[in-house]
């Protein structure tokens, strides 16, 4: 893994953000995948002031987010459908149409991951995933588990994610579930960027960098991908020797 320290996460949102247009303007039909919480938003801010210069444009883009609630009205303002459309889609010329989720409120979760893996293999698989990473090693929200998950699936968040999320709940509980893409649906994507900032990351950030590759800690697989530059901050870092 390509391990890059820069001082802070503005500074990592930058690059992160520089790296994803850099690819849609010589590829202007790129497939992203897309991750919600708190880690990509500088990435998105990038893009958004990229795309405001008029350098480049998402119009032929297309994207398929990691994960969603269940249980939550896909207009709720907790839905990482909202939080993609405040945090990027509106503000850049990214037709909505363009973008897919997991529905979080199917009644039969295989047919929605079928659904899911038939639409991505149909948009010719991710070019380039942005992904966060949990304080517990979770990528996408594939919490520790037994073994390495294939594709998408509901998953019983653990309560190391239920502290993390909840407080940006205010007017219900934070859902006990979620879908979410699995960790091999994950690896197909060509190439991989990872953001993680602060203290709370740095325990993840060495097990994935340094640890053994067991679904224990599910970022661990990103290992054994060939193409994944992993953005830190000096707290993230910590002690990983990078
Ligand atoms: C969200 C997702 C999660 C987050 C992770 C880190 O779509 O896939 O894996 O990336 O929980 O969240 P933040 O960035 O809020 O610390």
């Amino acid at each position: 893994m390509n391990v890059i320290v820069l001082e802070n996460a503005s500074a990592i949102g930058q690059a992160a953000g520089d790296m994803v247009c850099e690819l849609v303007s010589r590829r202007p039909n790129a497939v992203l995948g897309l991750a919600t919480g708190s880690s990509p938003v500088p990435a998105y801010r990038r893009m958004i002031e990229r795309c405001g210069a008029g350098e480049v444009s998402f119009r032929e883009v297309t994207t398929f987010n990691l994960d969603e609630y269940c249980g939550l009205p896909a207009e709720h303002k907790n839905s990482y459908r909202t939080f993609m459309r405040e945090e990027l889609f509106s503000q850049v010329d990214i037709p909505l149409g363009n973008t897919n989720f997991l529905d979080g409120n199917c009644a039969d979760e295989a047919a929605e991951s079928a659904r899911y893996s038939r639409a991505l293999e149909a948009a010719g698989g991710v070019e380039l995933q942005i992904l966060g990473i949990g304080r517990n090693g979770h990528i996408g929200f594939n919490e520790p588990g037994e073994a390495f998950t294939q594709e998408a699936y509901k998953v019983a968040l653990t309560p190391s994610t239920i502290e993390a999320n909840s407080p940006y709940f205010t007017d219900r509980p934070m859902p006990a579930y979620a879908m979410t893409m699995g960790v091999g649906q994950i690896l197909r994507a060509r190439k991989i960027i990872l953001i993680a900032t602060g203290e709370a990351k740095a325990d993840a950030v060495r097990a994935m960098l340094e640890g053994e590759i067991t679904p224990r800690c599910p970022a661990s697989a990103l290992q054994g991908h060939p193409d994944v530059t992993v953005y830190l901050d000096p707290a993230a870092a910590g002690e990983a020797s990078i």
